[in-house]
């Protein structure tokens, strides 16, 4: 069967070789523990499946939804960003609902890209970036991610034809999967870039609420200017455990939103009613508040162990202060896919490949804080024992 060209272009599955080891250890009756995936193992707090379970029986939630998201949503998120950024946002025009911020990151080049046309995409990053790229028929310009420059793009790297080339620059901070955060410094250049090259910044906020001692991740939209080139994209999965739910949204530029809403309206038809209510629920309950505050704690915690474990076997780490994300380098002798496989051989225990994230992670390994701290304490016991810097 004759597939599409952006099918048969699509990067081999990098953990595809990683996930068959782990069947297989698995299978052997080894208690593997998954330190792999982002995605928080605890539940969605209850105020937000209560308000879920009364909005679900109500057959005027049955329906297809509005296209342009329920008005009460797009208010609840510009009240949120009003709250905790001081940001102003027109709930009519500079808020778009999505179905995950996954759908959107995914969707925007195909709005705004040409082939031959440019992304500025981080690398090590996720990998929906430079996979959206490609499915517009654009090509990716990786923008290394290097300890050295604190995990931020060098953006006088950037040729002026590259520059001239490229439509959209995707940043991401807090950042995954290094955990490097961003000043309003950093984001100002950004915008001076942006302006200068005729660029739409895509900033991915997915991590915005996950920080600890006492930071407090900047949103890009609080820089002077960063609305009239740019976008944030943001979600309800990481802050309140709601992966599942598929709830996100893109904030910002109305013009750039205007086309995402246009190409998406033609493609998907929103979210489920309910759970845009559930959605409000989420953003405005008081609760929520005390929501964050005990999920950052719980990060805290439990980055404190890996952090621990990791120091004690000699690893030279940068200490994260947000995300829920630990960053590594691989011991030497090794590359991040050989270690990743010893490590599951020897320990039993699973983490990420820096490769998984771009050339630029490799030499890295990632650890996911989404086990809790007595199985994450059994993990770097064990990881312990077996690894020397
Ligand atoms: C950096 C980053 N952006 C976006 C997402 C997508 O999140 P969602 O589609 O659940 O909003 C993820 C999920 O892991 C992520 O790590």
């Amino acid at each position: 069967m004759k597939k599409a060209d952006r099918i048969e272009q699509l990067p081999p599955y990098l953990f595809a070789e990683i996930d068959k080891k782990i069947r297989e250890t698995v299978n052997k009756g080894v208690d593997v523990i998954k330190l792999g995936i982002g995605d928080p193992d605890r539940p969605t707090p209850q105020y937000i499946i209560d308000r879920m379970v009364e909005e679900v029986a109500l057959p005027r939630n049955h329906g297809y939804p509005p296209d342009e998201g329920l008005t009460e949503f797009r208010e609840a998120v510009s009240r949120y960003y009003s709250r905790r950024f001081k940001v102003d946002l027109d709930p009519d025009r500079e808020v778009v609902p999505l179905i995950g911020s996954k759908e959107g990151i995914a969707h925007i080049s195909s709005c705004f890209v040409n082939p031959g046309d440019i992304n500025l995409v981080p690398d090590p990053g996720y990998p929906v970036y430079p996979i959206g790229t490609l499915f517009a028929g654009g090509e990716a310009y990786r923008m290394p991610l290097l300890e050295k420059n604190d995990f931020l793009p060098d953006l006088e790297e950037i040729s002026d034809q590259v520059a001239s080339k490229a439509r959209l620059m995707f940043l991401n901070y807090p950042n995954n999967p290094t955990g490097a955060v961003a000043s309003e410094e950093f984001f100002k250049k950004a915008v001076n870039f942006a302006k200068d090259h005729d660029i739409i910044i895509c900033h991915d906020g997915a991590y915005l609420d996950i920080a600890f001692d006492g930071y407090k991740p900047v949103s890009f939209l609080e820089v002077p200017g960063a609305k009239e080139v740019g976008i944030e994209f943001s979600s309800l999965s990481k802050p309140f455990n709601m992966t599942g739910w598929r709830v996100g949204y893109a904030v910002g530029s109305a013009e750039v939103l205007e086309a995402l809403y246009r190409y998406k309206t033609n493609i998907d038809s929103g979210n489920f009613k309910a759970v845009q209510y559930a959605g409000v629920e989420a953003l405005d309950n008081p609760a929520s508040k005390e929501q964050v505050d005990s999920m950052q704690k719980l990060y805290r915690e439990r980055r404190d162990v890996v952090v621990k474990a990791l120091q004690e076997a000699g690893c030279p780490l940068s200490v994260p202060q947000a995300s829920f994300y630990v960053w590594a380098p691989v011991p030497e002798g090794y590359n991040s896919q050989d270690f990743v496989a010893y490590l599951l051989e020897e320990t039993g225990v699973v983490v990420t490949p820096g490769k998984g994230f771009g050339e630029y992670g490799e030499g890295y390994f990632r650890i996911a804080l989404t086990v809790e701290v007595e199985r994450l304490e059994e993990a770097m016991g064990r990881i312990k024992k077996v690894v020397n810097y």
